[in-house]
């Protein structure tokens, strides 16, 4: 690898950990620090770091994550370009995404549930308490250490809260977000509050405590009518150690109009807090998801295409653009 070539302005991209449709996210290290410090670093990939409605977003994104400061929500640290790539600087955490951690299943979790659930909601209602609604809450977008520290990432599309006049002057847009987790409100275009992110985050915890996703459908249509008018499924039909006062709650927060899931995260926290979440208390597995880290690769592992992407030569992450079709 040349050193140029390795390098975006003074990081050095030591590590991929992860390719999306549009963006890269690397480990990279400040060599000119004293102590070498780590960060991730979210690049446009080559064939969008000319696009200006993904070099907008990536903005948004940066305005979005420096107007927030939390400890379960990832810092945002500098929006730079270099070589024509653009590029956000974050904090960097934890090797899993939530939706990694549950690769083997809710039993990789389940142990420390109490303590990713409550520091997942503290992240999102820290949002909303700034005026912003995430819109994409799903577990991709949650960051989870081996410790059960959770931290909540990606606000490409979050938007802020309108109140008040500015409410009855909102107009429909183009509809943004993830077909698995996304409130009936939000499919149809309509004015997004705080509830709508309630919907998703129980569609979260429903997975979180079963394995899957509330929904899934034979097509993208069948999978969003589900949402719109499908009955809502209990978590306890595919873990009967959930609670019946959790498996309520989660189903509350999946209620189809607005006014019948709790008001605010607040609301869920207080009664979470005073609940538990399983029947039996459930072990940790002998062994730990997060030893398991086969498809992690060094930016060694990596080749250049022609076109400027990159392939990763041996395994791949398998999750890549899966997204896309849920
Ligand atoms: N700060 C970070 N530290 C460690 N991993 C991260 C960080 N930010 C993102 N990632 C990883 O990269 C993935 C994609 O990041 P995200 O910001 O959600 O991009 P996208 O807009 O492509 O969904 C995340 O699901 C996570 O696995
Ligand atoms: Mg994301």
């Amino acid at each position: 690898m040349s050193k140029s070539r390795d390098f975006l302005g003074r990081y050095r991209l030591a590590r991929l950990i992860r390719i999306g449709s549009t963006a890269e996210v690397w480990e990279a290290i400040d060599e000119n620090s004293s102590d070498n410090k780590r960060y991730a670093l979210k690049v446009l990939r080559e064939s969008c770091s000319a696009d200006k409605a993904e070099i907008g977003l990536l903005k948004h994104e940066y305005n979005v994550g420096k107007a927030l400061s939390s400890p379960r929500i990832i810092k945002m640290i500098d929006l730079q370009t270099d070589k024509g790539r653009p590029f956000l600087v974050l904090e960097l955490f934890s090797e899993l995404n939530m939706k990694q951690a549950l690769r083997k299943g809710p039993e990789s979790l389940a142990f420390m549930l109490k303590k990713i659930i409550e520091q997942a909601a503290e992240g999102l209602y820290y949002m909303h308490t700034k005026n912003w609604i995430h819109r994409d809450i799903k577990p991709d977008n949650y960051l989870v250490a081996r410790d059960g520290e959770t931290k909540l990432i990606d606000f490409t599309i979050a938007e802020p809260k309108l109140t008040g006049i500015k409410k009855l002057f909102y107009k429909s847009k183009t509809v943004q977000g993830t077909r698995s987790y996304m409130a009936p409100e939000q499919i149809r275009g309509k004015l997004c509050d705080e509830r709508s992110d309630v919907y998703s985050f129980g569609c979260v915890l429903f997975e979180l405590t079963t394995g899957k996703p509330p929904y899934t459908g034979q097509t993208p249509n069948d999978l969003l009518s589900k949402h719109l008018s499908g009955s809502i499924p209990s978590p306890i039909v595919y873990n009967d150690n959930v609670t019946p006062e959790f498996a309520t709650l989660i189903k509350k927060m999946m209620a189809k109009k607005q006014e019948d899931r709790p008001d605010s995260v607040w609301e869920f926290l207080k009664e979470f807090r005073a609940m538990e979440i399983w029947r039996k208390r459930p072990r940790a597995p002998e062994v730990s998801v997060f030893d398991d880290m086969g498809s992690m690769k060094s930016a060694d592992d990596m080749i250049k295409r022609p076109d400027g992407n990159y392939d990763v030569v041996k395994g791949g992450d398998k999750d890549k653009n899966k997204e896309a079709g849920e």
